[in-house]
């Protein structure tokens, strides 16, 4: 019953925030796209293998795998019927298949994947739906399959938290009320990184779920992650 709240909430909310989505790729002044690329880095994909994006939100990865790797089966998997529409309206169906469905309990084939992204998709779920999506990511993966997830974190002290504290409790409330911008405006955002912290509150579930595992901090702890493989 409480993950059936969620998730509507989830949806609805993120249909909602579709159309203007793509604007925080500015506001974020490049960082967002940078990670993105940073992290489908660490997976090492090779000609003709098949990238999940998990949460593909309106398909940023998609068009950033698009790019690198050319012809590869892509899966873009979202909760938002909106977001799946202007991910498809942005990068096309050529190689690309979407699953317009939960991302814990997705259609996809057991063991179908060699590669699997999620970025800015873990701190909008709880402690136990990523717990669930751990299991998930290592059900869709092939053996030996690699994954990557990264998150916007708040850094602990120092400069970094400094910056954090005046970019999101500052500056994008006050952009997002000004442009009305669900998302920020209610600092929906920030609230959400505070209550998931890093991914270091994580390590222990997936470190249960993967075999090898290598945890990354960037930009003075603003985007927390961990890659490796199934
Ligand atoms: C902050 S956005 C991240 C989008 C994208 N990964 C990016 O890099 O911009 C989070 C996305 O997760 C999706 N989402 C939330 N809960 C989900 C779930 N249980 N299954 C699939 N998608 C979900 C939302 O619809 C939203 O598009």
């Amino acid at each position: 019953m409480r993950f059936c709240n969620r998730l509507r909430f989830q949806k609805r909310f993120f249909d909602r925030f579709s159309s203007s989505y793509y604007f925080l790729n500015f506001l974020s002044f490049g960082l967002a796209n940078l990670t993105r690329k940073r992290s489908l880095k660490t997976l090492k994909i090779a000609e003709g293998e098949t990238v999940c994006d998990l949460m593909c939100g309106d398909g940023s990865n998609i068009g950033i795998i698009k790019k690198t790797f050319g012809k590869n089966p892509i899966l873009g998997v979202d909760i938002s019927k909106r977001m799946i529409q202007r991910a498809r309206k942005r990068f096309g169906e050529n190689n690309v298949t979407y699953f317009a469905e939960n991302a814990l309990s997705s259609s996809i084939s057991t063991g179908s994947c060699d590669a699997v992204s999620c970025t800015f998709g873990l701190k909008t779920l709880s402690a136990e739906e990523r717990r669930i999506l751990f299991s998930e990511v290592y059900r869709i993966l092939k053996p030996s399959g690699t994954f990557v997830f990264a998150e916007l974190s708040r850094p602990k002290y120092g400069f970094f938290f400094l910056l954090w504290n005046f970019y999101f409790r500052q500056f994008l409330p006050l952009f997002g009320r000004i442009f009305y911008l669900p998302f920020v405006g209610k600092k929906y955002l920030s609230d959400s990184i505070d209550s998931f912290e890093s991914v270091v509150k994580d390590e222990k579930n997936f470190r249960s779920v993967f075999s090898q595992v290598d945890l990354f901090s960037w930009y003075g702890g603003i985007v927390t992650g961990f890659y490796g493989r199934k």
